[in-house]
């Protein structure tokens, strides 16, 4: 038995990023993880791997599409999906090892098992019990599936099982437009299954600015993937090798059928808190299974933290990261915060799509007058010379004030041009501010700096 200061439940980006700062604020800190390695769904079957396996079918594409155009000829290269594995796993490794690096590095304890929270101040691993003034109970989430379908992990699979596969399929259905079934879509797609996605609502991605939602779904159609939407699925009759997927549409309420070799459930993530025993300490949590937690991440009862997926907020790495940096914060005197006005989000197919902040549909419903700086990457010299005009970025202004509400971009490395307009938000920038700062040529920030100038006088290049 040992005492720490605080003992962070799950080694996730929220509770890895949590442990370590904890240590470094001199806390002495303990962090429980059960699986094998260190860094929770996103290191281990998530982000990461996935990133992987994005990467390597995009090379693929360009094999395919664009080496020919520029002078590049010969074979396109064929898939050995066994190695392609094997390198998602060996990224898997370089980074959860970096974690355990980093742990030890830190100071912080790895208790490994599985953990629970016996009382305030204790935590069990195993047959040992701890001690520890704070709990942070970083548990992640795990996915969840919809009425009538079952997963298998094979046949019938979570974003887990589609990291895994033993073949690529033929067929692939993805129920759910969401951003794990168009990401995980893009790759079979690219590796030459046949995608169809059906999805409830009318537009990809809820929540999404809705322009940029449709471009971005009439992009996919381009690259292959099916869409049926409006549609409920209804169930999924699945045998060892092969699944039917049944749904309604919500139209005309008329019932269909797809065959699949795969089937992908991307319907949304819950919390995962399995095993902690909260209920016997009476931590509070929503009917879904979200822990309830005040502005400093306290639960209701005294000394119990929550961080990261199991607590209200987008299921996000990096809403987790800000989440356990600011409980560490707090924990150690400080003023920890989060601001959830800038937390922005990114779709890592290609072309990526990026977002932070207000979507127009959400400044109207608010009756806010606002203005539209929008620019192509048609017009950006570096996109063009790669290939990468297509899609736009669009940033939402203060109609009076020139100040930036939100952007939204789909086009190359959208997700790192996003962090412009983050830190722009963050230091309450106008448009022109943006404008008005120098951008290197050729680079692709160009087109944001161009959106910016398109909120005032008007773009250059377009
Ligand atoms: P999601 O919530 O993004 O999308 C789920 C979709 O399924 C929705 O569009 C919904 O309308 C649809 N749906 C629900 N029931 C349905 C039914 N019966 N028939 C047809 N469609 C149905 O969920 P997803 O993609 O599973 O992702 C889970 C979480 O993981 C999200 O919070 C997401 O933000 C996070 N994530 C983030 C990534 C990133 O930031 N790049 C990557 C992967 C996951």
């Amino acid at each position: 038995m040992s005492a720490y200061d605080v003992i962070v439940i799950g080694s996730g980006p929220g509770g890895y990023v949590c442990a370590i700062r904890c240590a470094q604020l001199g806390l002495k800190t303990a962090c429980v993880e059960g699986r094998e390695t260190l860094g929770g769904t996103c290191l281990n079957v998530g982000c990461i791997p996935s990133k992987a396996l994005l990467h390597a079918s995009h090379q693929l594409h360009e094999a395919e599409h664009n080496f020919a155009k520029m002078g590049l000829k010969g074979k396109s290269p064929s898939v050995d999906w066994k190695q392609m594995l094997a390198y998602k796993d060996d990224v898997i490794g370089q980074n959860t090892k970096g974690i355990e690096f980093l742990f030890k590095k830190n100071k912080v304890d790895w208790l490994k098992g599985w953990g629970s929270i016996p009382a305030a101040g204790q935590v069990t691993v195993g047959e040992e019990t701890h001690t520890a003034k704070a709990i942070v109970i970083a548990s992640g989430s795990d996915s969840s599936t919809i009425p009538g379908v079952e997963i298998d992990e094979k046949v019938v699979v979570s974003s887990t099982g589609a990291l895994e596969l033993n073949k690529v399929p033929k067929s692939l259905v993805v129920i759910g437009a969401g951003v794990i079934g168009l990401e995980m879509g893009s790759v079979y797609a690219r590796l030459g299954s046949e995608v169809t996605v059906v999805e409830f609502l009318d537009a990809v991605c809820p929540g999404m600015d809705g322009e940029t939602a449709k471009v971005f779904q009439r992009t996919l159609k381009k690259q292959g993937l099916k869409f049926v939407m409006g549609a409920a699925v209804q169930k999924v009759d699945a045998t060892k090798t092969k699944a039917k997927v049944t749904y309604k549409l919500r139209k005309d309420d008329s019932e269909h059928v797809l065959d699949a070799d795969t089937v992908l459930v991307s319907t949304g993530r819950k919390p995962f808190t399995d095993g902690l025993g909260l209920d016997a300490l009476g931590v509070k949590t929503t009917e879904r299974g979200v822990i309830e937690t005040d502005a400093h991440y306290a639960t209701n009862i005294k000394g119990v933290y929550a961080i990261g997926d199991c607590i209200s907020g987008p299921m996000l790495a990096h809403k987790a990261e800000d989440e356990g940096m600011a409980v560490a914060e707090i924990l150690a005197g400080q003023a920890g915060h989060v601001n959830y006005g800038v937390i922005p989000g990114v779709v890592y197919t290609h072309p990526e799509v990026a977002s932070v902040g207000e979507t127009e549909e959400t400044l109207k419903e608010q009756g806010r007058s606002y203005k539209v700086g929008k620019f192509s990457f048609m017009g950006n010299g570096r996109a063009k010379a790669v290939h990468a005009g297509d899609g736009f970025v669009k940033i939402l202004a203060d109609q009076e004030t020139d100040r930036v509400l939100g952007a939204h971009i789909i086009g190359p490395m959208a997700g790192d041009l996003i962090h412009e307009i983050c830190v722009g938000m963050e230091f309450g920038a106008a448009a022109e501010d943006i404008a008005r700062t120098c951008h290197a040529h050729p680079t692709f920030s160009e087109a944001v700096r161009e959106a910016a100038l398109a909120c005032g006088d008007g773009a250059v290049h377009s």
